[in-house]
């Protein structure tokens, strides 16, 4: 890392960053939404499965890669195996920011509107289908989801602006606990339904007979978009990792937090989704319908839902900003692009998509393919083929182009850590790591 390049202050401020891009829509929107639509408790299960086994390792590599070549992705690569093809994987991480930030940040929106909702009361004694149909109003709304999308991508801008330090960190730091405390207080409320018991039998109770090849890659490609793997927005967080942290415990730190914070999530809406009457394969909405329900049963459930959601968006913000920040370290250390004409370029770009996502979302739309949206288009092209890809690549990389030596050098800090699981953490990163990804592939090609 050259000394005037920005960077994390201190360990915290690493993980709760990389904390803080794993966290978001993924674990409380879209998680939820997946495990109702594939069977509940057995995509669960696949789910971690892959977490545990997959997760930790690719995290580890992709922060290999940052922090010892100290930039970007595609030059990241570039200084650990110059004069070769290899930083092409790069450009797949900057293809794959640009496709998650434009249904992304359609999804963000929506955080601002709920929180406008909750503070206008819009939610106080409504039933489900009012507050379902008030959903759709508003994707038809020909004005409000913009609105609020480029609201929302402006201040990711605003955050990035600000640089590593003084705008990543700091933000994250404050807002990822407060996210956890509210998240289990409205557990424990939710646990109190009527719908409880039959909640959480559909998220922990696997129905093998739910599970096919698009279960399982929907699980695969669900685990590496919760964690940010796959497309270098860590290895981007990499290189602004002090050299004297330890990369494996910051990678496990961050894994046990996303995935204890998807699982709580779980927790929380299936229950009310059964508590009141909404269908667990209910999609897009489920998760915005279902929590104001829970908050309208709550004392000071007016407080707690503007605080909610006013989290929700941080939550999905510190995520926003990891993607953009792996366009604009791109643009501006590969380019020589102004950091600040960077941070427009990567924000007009990804809004320009962005509406087209936004846009699908209307009852009548005209970027709707089949029965696919442009937004859902650009959620399982990102999450069930990019992501999966990039990280097939990073690891063959890692293993097989870098190699043990390096790899061992770089996670132990110079030999001065002692890490007795490097060799197995190495040998899931050659083998089984690719090996899983392309019979998961191969299954989904042979079955579909
Ligand atoms: N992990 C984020 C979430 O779960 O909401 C989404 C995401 C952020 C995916 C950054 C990929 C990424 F590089």
């Amino acid at each position: 890392m050259s000394d005037n390049r920005d960077g994390f202050g201190s360990k915290l401020g690493a993980i709760a960053a990389a904390a803080g891009s794993a966290i978001g829509l993924g674990n409380i929107y879209r998680f939820p939404c997946l495990a109702g639509e594939n069977g509940g408790g057995a995509f669960l299960l696949i789910y971690v499965l892959i977490v545990l086994g997959l997760g930790i390792p690719i995290m580890m590599a992709e922060f290999y890669i940052g922090r010892r070549g100290g930039k970007n992705p595609v030059g990241s690569i570039k200084v650990l195996s110059p004069k070769t093809k290899w930083n092409w994987i790069g450009y797949i991480g900057i293809l794959a920011a640009f496709v998650v930030l434009a249904f992304y940040s359609t999804v963000s929106g929506w955080t601002l509107e709920y929180i406008y909702k909750a503070a206008t009361n819009f939610f106080a004694d409504k039933d489900i289908a009012t507050i379902e149909q008030g959903f759709v109003d508003f994707n038809n709304n020909p004005f409000r989801p913009f609105l609020w999308q480029f609201i929302f991508m402006g201040l990711t801008a605003f955050i990035i602006f600000k640089g590593i330090k003084e705008g990543v960190e700091k933000y994250t730091k404050i807002m990822m606990p407060a996210l956890f405390v509210i998240l289990i207080i409205l557990c424990v409320k939710s646990l109190t339904l009527d719908g409880a018991g039959e909640g959480l039998k559909f998220l922990f109770k696997p129905d093998f007979s739910k599970v096919d090849g698009n279960v399982i890659l929907a699980a695969l490609g669900q685990a590496f978009f919760s964690l940010s793997v796959g497309m270098g927005a860590l290895i981007t967080y990499g290189s602004y990792i002090s050299k004297k942290d330890n990369l494996a415990t910051t990678s496990l730190s961050v894994v046990a937090a996303d995935t204890f914070v998807a699982i709580l999530a779980g927790i929380i809406i299936f229950p009310a989704a059964f508590t009141f009457g909404i269908q667990p394969e209910a999609g897009a909405g489920l998760a915005f319908n279902t929590l104001p329900m829970i908050f309208d049963k709550m004392t000071g459930g007016y407080f707690f839902c503007i605080i909610f959601f006013i989290l929700l968006a941080i939550a999905a913000l510190t995520s926003t900003i990891s993607l953009l920040e792996v366009v604009v370290a791109f643009l501006s250390e590969e380019h020589g692009i102004k950091r600040n004409t960077a941070i427009w370029i990567g924000t007009l770009v990804a809004l320009f998509f962005g509406v087209f996502c936004t846009l699908s979302l209307r009852t009548d739309s005209v970027f709707v393919f089949g029965n696919m949206t442009f937004f859902d288009f650009m959620d399982k092209f990102s999450a069930n083929i990019l992501l999966p890809i990039g990280a097939l690549f990073i690891v063959i990389f890692v293993a097989w182009k870098m190699g043990k030596e390096s790899f061992y050098d770089e996670i132990t800090n110079q030999n001065t850590l002692k890490m007795s699981v490097k060799k197995f953490i190495f040998f899931i990163i050659k083998y089984v790591a690719p090996i899983v990804i392309v019979a998961i592939f191969i299954n989904q090609i042979i079955n579909n």
